[in-house]
């Protein structure tokens, strides 16, 4: 690992991830520990056979902690016991579809469960630095095409994306009321939000996605299929909005001028088709192919949604690391070493060195 400013900031900080037995939540684990960060988790089991969590034995080296995030009490008593310094809450019901299937249970989990974690933080005096996840879809959107700004009006269509313009105006609110930035050397209490695009990386098995579609094709030897090819979409690799949660995390715990909210996407170029994907994931596995079968009955998900990424590469100075064709070469050779049987927490770890031997 190459970035030492980040090792020297996290060596030996208690980190609190929600959600960490997920997709997103296991890269995290696996890069706060090479960092060095002491990290407790708390999300419900994981809920994929197989799942990333398991195969890189989540377990064996973070304090793993079950439970609902809509459980208040339990988690509370999970913030007085580990006593986190910064906290990446991930907990969330992410799914489009399933969104539109349980409103009810999405809007409780994103909404209240991001209160729950606000409240925590509020009633205990650990945190120093929390950062909300939550995703590109939080906007109002047309169909225009034209990329989001951070200051474009909140308001997602479906449930949950719809749940997730909710988490960040409750993020809002609990800043405003309780940890303004005016009372910073009082309260201490850095907060930022994230909108970060589609990720995609090994290890995700999560159901009406496109490329863990594409990783059971490949896994069963069996042609990919594309239903809706033509939705575009700020596609990048896992370890790109990772990357940036750490950062911000990092330079607002001693600068409350890093408290913001931030889109994380790739450049335009990397804002491609559903289709376009997955010809760059057929071109790194040629032993399968793709078939369209467009559905009609389908329900309202936007077609175009591209995110503008000036303000955190201004403030930030980000740039995103791997071009879209390393993206998926990447997530390829992940899925490969998973079919070989080696040891996945050395491949991850693996990725997560070329990642940042990468970093420009
Ligand atoms: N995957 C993406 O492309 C993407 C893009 C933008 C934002 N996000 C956001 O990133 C976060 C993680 O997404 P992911 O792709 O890893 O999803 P995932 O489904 O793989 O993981 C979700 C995590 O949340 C936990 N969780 C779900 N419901 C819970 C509940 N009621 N109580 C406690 N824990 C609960 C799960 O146990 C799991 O650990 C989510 O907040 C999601 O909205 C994901």
């Amino acid at each position: 690992m190459e970035d030492m400013e980040l090792k020297k900031f996290y060596e030996g900080k208690r980190v609190l991830v929600t959600g960490h037995t997920g997709f997103k939540g296991s890269w995290l684990i696996c890069l706060l520990n090479k960092l060095g960060a002491k990290v407790c988790g708390y999300a419900l089991a994981p809920n994929t056979t197989p799942n990333m969590f398991n195969l890189i034995k989540g377990k064996s080296f973070v304090e793993h902690h079950v439970g609902d995030i809509r459980d208040y009490n339990k988690l509370l008593k999970v913030f007085k016991s580990f006593k986190p310094e910064i906290v990446f809450h991930l907990a969330a019901q992410p799914i489009v579809l399933t969104g539109y299937e349980q409103p009810k249970y999405t809007f409780e989990t994103n909404v209240m469960g991001t209160v729950n974690v606000l409240e925590a933080i509020r009633n205990t005096n650990t945190v120093k630095s929390f950062v909300n996840v939550t995703t590109d879809k939080v906007y109002l959107n047309n169909d225009s095409g034209r990329a989001f700004l951070e200051t474009d009006p909140l308001c997602g269509y479906d449930p949950y994306s719809n749940s997730k313009s909710c988490s960040e105006l409750v993020t809002y609110s609990y800043q405003q009321s309780y940890f303004n930035l005016k009372d910073f050397d009082k309260h201490h209490t850095a907060i930022s939000t994230c909108r970060a695009g589609n990720v995609i990386g090994g290890g995700d098995w999560a159901d009406f996605r496109l490329i863990p579609d594409c990783v059971r094709s490949l896994v069963k030897g069996e042609d990919i299929v594309i239903r809706n090819p033509n939705s575009t979409r700020p596609f990048q690799h896992v370890l790109e909005p990772l990357l940036m949660y750490i950062t911000i995390a990092m330079k607002q715990y001693n600068n409350p001028k890093f408290c913001d909210n931030y889109n994380i996407g790739p450049n335009i170029e990397n804002c491609i088709s559903a289709k376009e994907l997955v010809e760059y994931f057929v071109k790194y596995a040629p032993e399968i192919s793709y078939v369209i079968k467009t559905d009609k009955n389908c329900p309202h998900e936007a077609s175009k949604l591209t995110l503008d990424n000036t303000k955190i590469k201004q403030k930030l100075k980000y740039k995103p690391t791997f071009d879209m064709d390393t993206t998926v070469k990447s997530v390829v050779e992940w899925t490969k070493s998973y079919i070989n049987h080696e040891d996945m927490k050395l491949v991850t770890e693996k990725q997560i060195d070329e990642f940042f031997k990468s970093i420009k």
